[in-house]
């Protein structure tokens, strides 16, 4: 049973645990040089759940209202270029601290200062083309995955074999 109030309560037949959702992104840059799987294997493996994905391209007024944030800075036009070059693989993930854990599995937005072991440490040298996106905070989270996706869009009950070695 869950409250989709942009966090919500996951319940199993032995756990309870309160999971939060994040809208993640793998940019154009990241599609086309083929590293999907990668992207994702990272997300998969740190315990997330994924409970949306979809391949689309973005329009223009959908990648300015997603990056509405930034309207006005010298790079928003750039970005929304580069956003908008290619398809993109939208995903919904769940799970304890998700927006916190996507973000630290993503790495600091210049990937020449990303950790390695980062996403953007591991696979991006430029600002301007780092790989993938992740929600800041609830309140973007919230938003942005309601730009994406519809409810009956986002598929999240069903039980995976890890959730319980996984939280506890
Ligand atoms: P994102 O939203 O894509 O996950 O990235 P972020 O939170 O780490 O960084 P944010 O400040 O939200 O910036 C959004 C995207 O804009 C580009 N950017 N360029 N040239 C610049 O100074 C600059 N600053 C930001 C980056 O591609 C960043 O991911
Ligand atoms: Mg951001």
């Amino acid at each position: 049973m869950y409250e989709t109030n942009g966090s919500c309560i996951y319940y199993s037949e032995d756990i309870k645990v309160s999971v939060e959702r994040t809208f993640v992104a793998i940019k154009p840059d990241g599609v086309e040089r083929g590293i999907i799987g990668e992207v994702i294997k990272r997300f998969e493996s740190r315990g997330l759940k994924l409970v949306g994905m979809k391949l689309m391209k973005l329009s223009n007024e959908k990648a300015q209202e997603h990056y509405g944030e930034h309207k006005g800075k010298p790079f928003f036009d750039g970005l929304v270029s580069f956003i908008t070059a290619g398809p993109i693989v939208a995903m919904v993930w769940e799970g304890k601290g998700a927006i916190a854990l996507c973000r630290s599995t993503i790495g600091a937005t210049n990937p020449a200062q990303a950790a390695p072991g980062t996403i953007r440490g591991d696979l991006a040298v430029e600002i301007g083309r780092n790989v993938v996106h992740g929600s800041d905070g609830p309140e973007s989270a919230k938003r942005e995955i309601g730009i994406f996706f519809s409810e009956s869009e986002v598929c999240a009950e069903w039980p995976r074999a890890v959730d319980k070695w996984v939280s506890e």
